[in-house]
């Protein structure tokens, strides 16, 4: 049998449109079945904020250990140091040490670094009245930033983003075949090209990531050198995508959502900081998955050790016993953060620090520089989504601007 839970085989969202906007599914879902059981993969579902937030808080009775997930992990992750597929107190060593090499220069450090390549975008988008902010800011920024971070090249960026593009790519019954081996090639290239870098670093370190993991110890034992270059992937691959469909989708819901908001952004800059809040609450279709660790009916119905549960916290983020009013994107609604987007509990996201000070900075900066953006007479969704890890995403989106 397939190790592979397939989204859109439980939702049934049939279009890609319907992907993008999942929001009245969610609502139906919410009232009227929000614990549902999908007989066909033997998956559980639940769709509320309170359940949402105990499967990812509960690691007693809902697992990292799974055998069975929406995006598996290659075999060759599940590695000593991977943080994904354990439960505490084991996860706790691991994530440890992954914090040491994460946090010691603060991110303080790190903002001159992250301006200059802000600037540099930005400026790049001075000299046409359309841009396309996916490709020109959303996508560069954070591959940019992760790999100077871990000391990779960032000219290599286009290389590093396709890799773990490909390794985050959910999968389809009509293409299972085909993804499953180009993860499987992704997989090797991105281990053979971080090999030798992990190997110098070893020998000179430097003030990077890598060069920390290289020295970093779990139980008194360094890392091997095929750990670091897993523990290397998995974070040069954990916040490229969302960091990118957060950035895209900070422009969509200032174009579409709330026609208007840009303006009140330019006359206070100190609300940046809430429309990135709003916009991780109102447009992020994320889902996440546990195994159920033994029998339980807390969320009423009969749930067997080892079936799988998904929590899905783009549904609990509109849940209107939380959040009132929630479909409307409201950038001054209070306890907007108490959003799941990040997770919560013991796998709390660890870059979400890194993620926001980088739209923070993109979006201020922006702000400063343009004095107005605006739609792009006859756009066609369809033709600017994709596939991706939270349903559909923004693969481009035109960006009319005025100086
Ligand atoms: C974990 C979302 C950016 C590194 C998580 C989890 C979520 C998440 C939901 C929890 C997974 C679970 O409970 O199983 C996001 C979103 C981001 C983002 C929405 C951007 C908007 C980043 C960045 C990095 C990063 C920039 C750093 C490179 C990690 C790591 C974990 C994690 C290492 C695993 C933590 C653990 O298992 O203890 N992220 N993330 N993320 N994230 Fe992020």
């Amino acid at each position: 049998s397939r190790q592979v839970i397939i989204l859109d085989e439980i939702s049934k969202l049939a279009t890609k449109q319907e992907q993008w906007e999942p929001f009245s599914w969610y609502k139906e879902m919410r009232e009227n079945t929000p614990v549902y059981y999908d007989a066909e993969q033997d998956v559980w579902n639940v769709f509320s904020y309170d359940h949402v937030k105990r499967v990812l808080f509960d690691h007693e009775l809902f697992s990292n250990k799974k055998e069975r997930s929406l995006i598996p992990v290659p075999r060759q992750m599940d590695s000593r140091s991977n943080v994904n597929l354990v439960d505490p107190p084991e996860h706790r060593k691991r994530r440890a040490l992954l914090a040491q090499a994460f946090t010691p220069r603060s991110l303080k450090d790190w903002e001159p670094r992250i301006q200059e390549i802000v600037d540099e975008l930005i400026t790049d988008m001075e000299r046409a009245p359309v841009v396309d902010i996916v490709q020109k800011l959303a996508i560069p920024l954070p591959v940019t930033v992760i790999a100077d971070l871990l000391g990779v090249p960032s000219r290599d960026r286009n290389r590093i983003k396709a890799w773990s593009d490909i390794l985050f790519l959910p999968y389809n019954l009509e293409a299972y075949d085909d993804i499953e081996e180009q993860k499987g090639l992704a997989m090797k290239e991105f281990a053979e090209y971080l090999y030798p870098i992990v190997l110098e670093k070893r020998k000179h370190p430097a003030d990077d990531i890598i060069s920390d993991l290289t020295k970093a110890e779990l139980e008194g034992e360094q890392l091997t050198d095929e750990e670091v270059v897993m523990s290397a992937i998995g974070l040069l691959g954990a916040g490229n995508e969302t960091t990118t469909t957060l950035i895209s989708n900070m422009f969509y819901c200032m174009l579409f959502d709330q026609p208007g908001v840009y303006q009140e952004l330019r006359a206070d800059l100190t609300l940046v900081p809430k429309l990135v809040e709003e916009v991780l609450r109102f447009r992020f279709g994320a889902t996440i998955d546990r195994k159920v660790a033994r029998d339980t009916d807390v969320f009423g119905p009969e749930m067997k050790a080892g079936q799988v549960v998904v929590a899905w916290i783009g549904a609990a983020n509109r849940d209107e016993s939380h959040f009132a009013r929630a479909d409307a994107f409201d950038i001054h609604r209070p306890g907007n953060q108490q959003h799941l987007t990040f997770g919560a509990g013991p796998h709390f996201c660890l870059g979400a620090p890194l993620a926001r000070l980088e739209a923070n900075m993109a979006l201020a900066s922006f702000v400063k520089r343009f004095a107005d953006i605006r739609k792009v007479d006859g756009l066609n969704l369809n033709d600017h989504l994709t596939a991706s890890a939270t349903g559909q995403s923004l693969k481009s989106l035109p960006v009319g601007l005025s100086l």
